[in-house]
């Protein structure tokens, strides 16, 4: 660990349910949850041009360049409710990030400490992508048939309205997943060679998901002191 701060990275393919488990696991270990698919969607209601750049390669299923992601993500690490630590999701996704968020770590004295790599068949990631629903508002995630809201169409936790992602076409998924396989399993390799990586089986409910996940990290907590 980090001093008193803890960094952790969430790791997996499109649907694989690293959304679902950070906002959990963050909420269950009080750390800051950074999604950058979220800020990138939470910045198009903006007229600017992180949110122009953002939904053009969004809605693609291509990588946010480098510079961008990156400038975000360093930002967004530096405010206060950071302090005790982070969960990343969907970050980093390729070497570059990896190492830039490396290098910013270990200018504070600090470290990535483990690395969750949530692991799910690619049929499965399938049927999850395309049956799922996100909240406009709040963004959690549910879906049609394995987490289905209270009320249809609205989010169990704020009412807000739910939605299908633009980016949950067949033909944008196939595109996602393939970058995933070209740019982002590298990584897999890259944490494991550091002794950081963690893997865990991501099939089964979100609860028992949940559960492996939380007690993986105690249990490496515990014997890293
Ligand atoms: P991003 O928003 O990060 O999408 P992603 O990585 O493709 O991952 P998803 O959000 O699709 O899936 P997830 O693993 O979070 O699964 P979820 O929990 O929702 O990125 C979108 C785009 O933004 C990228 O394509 C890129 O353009 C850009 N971007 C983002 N980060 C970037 C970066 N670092 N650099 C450059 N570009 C970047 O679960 C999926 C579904 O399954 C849900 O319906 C859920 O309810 C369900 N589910 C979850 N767990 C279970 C379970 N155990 N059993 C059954 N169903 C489950």
């Amino acid at each position: 660990m980090s001093g008193d701060s803890v960094y952790i990275v969430f790791l997996g393919a499109p649907g694989a349910g690293k959304g679902t488990q950070a906002a959990r696991v963050a909420e269950e270990l009080n750390l800051a949850h950074i999604a950058t698919g979220d800020l990138f969607r939470g910045a198009q209601s903006l007229d600017t041009e992180l949110a122009r750049q953002a939904k053009y390669y969004m809605e693609k299923g291509e990588l946010v360049p480098d510079e961008i992601t990156i400038q975000m993500v360093l930002e967004r690490i530096s405010a206060p409710d950071c302090e005790g630590g982070v969960i990343f999701d969907g970050f980093p996704r390729n070497l570059k990030q990896a190492e830039a968020l490396d290098e910013a770590l270990e200018g504070q004295g600090k470290t990535v400490d483990k690395v969750v790599y949530i692991k799910v068949s690619e049929e499965e990631l399938l049927k999850r992508l395309s049956g799922r629903w996100i909240c406009r508002n709040c963004q959690t995630p549910y879906h049609e048939v394995n987490s289905p809201p209270e009320v249809r169409g609205r989010c169990d936790r704020c009412g807000g309205e739910l939605y299908q992602r633009a980016d949950d076409t067949v033909e944008t998924v196939k595109k996602r997943l393939q970058v995933y396989f070209s740019e982002t399993a590298s990584l897999i390799e890259y944490y494991a060679l550091r002794g950081k990586l963690l893997e865990v089986e991501g099939e089964g409910s979100v609860d028992e998901v949940g559960s492996r996940i939380v007690e993986s990290l105690k249990e490496e907590f515990a014997r890293s002191g």
